[in-house]
């Protein structure tokens, strides 16, 4: 796919691979779990004893390829617990690491990488489900494509979940080239590279393979920001683990009878950061920037500090800066948002511990307690003195971050309105079994056209019983407002979306919202809401509102596993 399109991250992949999907969300309204999910506890491990580690930093932006490629490795989660067999990226058997190695380019610079897949196994360890619609290499293997999450790239470079291809050579439907080029013409901002692979990349990412990616753009971002050692990357996932190390992953599935093996959401009851169990960070009493990734299956985290005197200083989400920042108490996050923000720790006395702390419900936002983590934290901070000769640098929170935003983005002229339903059907047992896009699944032909250059509203009319993150390739679009509307009368057919709030004929029971804190600025993800309309402002150029810097063939577009496929209606050219 090409790049521009929807599909909602892992929890969409989920779907993709098959088709049930909500069940375990739709079981949590009733306050149950799904049965699948009742998985062993992990083993104890004392939380916060390692320190937080980073995965190396390569930095690409000379234009010479790097070989990036996908190994079979084993790695020390925590302390306690005996090495993990993991698939991670790296640039050789002896340096891979989960999460990958952190890739740094320059904006307008471009960067070339060659991907490669060395994993010697005839089947992904995490099991695979052979019932739903997967890429099933007839020669076995593990196929890999990685997808470049939030880039403006070329079709070919996108990492299209067809575009798969094993350490033996054989290739999906949609393979062209293991050697990507990334324009990186987006704006300064956090991406992350991950296997996209159709049916398994849940596996894949669980299994390891993730990393991040930094645009810098130094005329764009704020000087005085924390940077170098005050600059910090986290990577966060759940996970659970049998006593041996292993990654401990459910095998039988949610409707058995349909999918042997699949149950549709993993949570994990531990949580890593940075590919360590509930690791410490030792801070100076300083400002620090942070750069952070929810890379989980389907675990929301809803950010809390449980020192009240420090917030949140958000400046930056998904697709770079924030006008402005915002001062927070909490930051929510679904599977496959970035969040750029400063905490201040100048004021706290060394010695002192502080915690970073998980409030979300699983499933999100109405799961029972009994998918949580063993404990609701994901970091330690540990404020220590600075030691003498070390001069933390003076650094700042910029005011205004000079992003110039369409304001409002209402009020901006759409040519096209999209209106697109999503989904869930079920089996005969009530268990759902397939999440469709307009009615539509991933291998359904193109139905969604936007013209290159044009300016569309769209609304998903989210008709599951939960939240889901959307994500739509290529292009950086603005969350415009969120309506509930009373489901039941829709799905009875006794109200219209199409008459405003108030009518008699409305469907619509409250005015519309403006986007959450979590949710304003410039995004490549946003959450559905079930029973909620959510309305996006979407310009299909780049973010200088001029034409893409390369030629975009064709592209599609999916949602939870289905969808509708989406092609440009005219073609461009670099230069035009
Ligand atoms: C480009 O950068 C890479 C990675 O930092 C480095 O290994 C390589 O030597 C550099 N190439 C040139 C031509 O400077
Ligand atoms: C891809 O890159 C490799 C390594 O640099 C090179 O040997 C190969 O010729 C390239 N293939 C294509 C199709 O450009
Ligand atoms: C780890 O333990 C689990 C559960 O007993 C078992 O299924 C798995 O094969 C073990 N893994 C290894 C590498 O021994
Ligand atoms: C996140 O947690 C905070 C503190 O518990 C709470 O006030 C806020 O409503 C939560 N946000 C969401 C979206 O659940
Ligand atoms: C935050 O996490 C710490 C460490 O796990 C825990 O002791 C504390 O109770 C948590 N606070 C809240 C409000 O959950
Ligand atoms: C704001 O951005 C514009 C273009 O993006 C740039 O020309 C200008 O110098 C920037 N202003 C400041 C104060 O950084
Ligand atoms: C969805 O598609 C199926 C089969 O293609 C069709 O039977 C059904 O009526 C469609 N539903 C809607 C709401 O259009
Ligand atoms: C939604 O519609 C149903 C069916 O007409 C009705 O029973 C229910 O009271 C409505 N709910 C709300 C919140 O308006």
């Amino acid at each position: 796919m090409a790049a521009a399109a929807c599909l909602n991250l892992l929890v969409i992949n989920i779907c993709v691979i098959s088709t049930v999907c909500q069940l375990a969300n739709f079981a949590a309204a009733q306050g149950q779990h799904s049965v699948c999910q009742d998985l062993q506890p992990s083993p104890a491990l004392t939380p916060f004893v390692d320190p937080l580690p980073f995965p190396k930093t390569i930095d690409i932006s000379n234009g010479t390829q790097l070989v990036m490629g996908a190994y079979k490795i084993t790695q020390k989660l925590h302390s306690q617990l005996p090495p993990t067999t993991l698939y991670a990226y790296g640039t050789s058997q002896t340096t891979a690491t989960y999460p990958g190695p952190t890739l740094q380019v320059t904006r307008y610079k471009a960067a070339h990488v060659r991907w490669e897949n060395h994993i010697p196994d005839s089947e992904t360890f995490l099991i695979t489900d052979r019932t739903i619609h997967w890429a099933n290499p007839k020669r076995g293997g593990v196929p890999i494509v990685t997808h470049l999450h939030g880039a403006e790239v070329e079709s070919i470079y996108d990492g299209n979940p067809d575009a798969w291809f094993t350490a033996s050579g054989e290739t999906g439907p949609e393979f062209v080239t293991q050697n990507y080029t990334y324009p990186n013409s987006q704006r300064a901002s956090l991406l992350w590279y991950h296997d996209h692979t159709v049916g398994i990349t849940r596996n894949n990412v669980l299994a390891g393979l993730a990393g991040l990616y930094i645009v810098r753009s130094p005329s764009e971002e704020p000087k005085n920001l924390p940077s170098g050692e005050y600059e910090i990357p986290l990577v966060v996932q759940d996970k659970q683990f049998w006593a041996n190390g292993s990654i401990n992953f459910p095998d039988i599935g949610d409707s058995p009878s349909t999918h042997p093996n699949w149950c549709p959401e993993y949570f994990g009851d531990t949580v890593l950061v940075n590919g360590m169990v509930w690791p410490y960070l030792n801070v100076y009493p300083a400002k620090y920037r942070f750069r952070l990734l929810n890379a989980a299956n389907a675990r929301f985290f809803n950010l809390t500090i449980n020192e009240p005197s420090l917030k949140f200083i958000q400046i930056g989400t998904d697709s770079g800066f924030l006008r402005s920042p915002l001062t927070l108490s909490s930051l929510t996050l679904a599977p496959g948002y970035r969040v750029d923000f400063i905490i201040d720790f100048s004021g706290i006395t060394p010695g002192t511990k502080i915690y970073l702390n998980n409030t979300a419900p699983a499933p999100f936002p109405s799961g029972d307690d009994s998918l949580l983590t063993k404990i609701p934290s994901v970091l330690e901070f540990r404020v220590i003195s600075t030691p003498q000769g070390v001069h933390p640098p003076s650094t700042s929170v910029p005011q205004n971050m000079n992003i110039t935003l369409p304001t409002p983005a209402y009020s901006l002229t759409a040519n096209v309105h999209r209106k697109l339903t999503l989904t869930e059907t079920d089996d005969a047992d009530g268990n759902p079994v397939l999440i469709l896009l307009n009615n539509r699944s991933w291998v359904d032909p193109v139905t969604e056209s936007p013209k290159l250059g044009s300016v569309e509203v769209w609304d998903i009319i989210n008709l599951t019983p939960d939240a889901h993150p959307i994500h739509l390739y290529l292009i950086a679009f603005l969350l415009v407002q969120q309506q509930e509307f009373n489901q039941t009368l829709y799905e009875e057919g006794g109200c219209s979306l199409d008459s405003p709030f108030g009518d008699p004929q409305s469907c619509f029971t409250e005015s519309p919202q403006p986007p959450n804190a979590e949710q304003v600025g410039f995004k490549d993800t946003f959450i559905t809401y079930p029973s909620k309309v959510s309305r996006l402002w979407t310009r299909w150029t780049n973010r200088e509102g001029k034409p893409f810097p390369m030629s975009i063939r064709s592209s599609s577009m999916r949602e939870t596993g289905a969808a509708s496929r989406l092609q440009f209606s005219n073609q461009l050219t670099a230069e035009s």
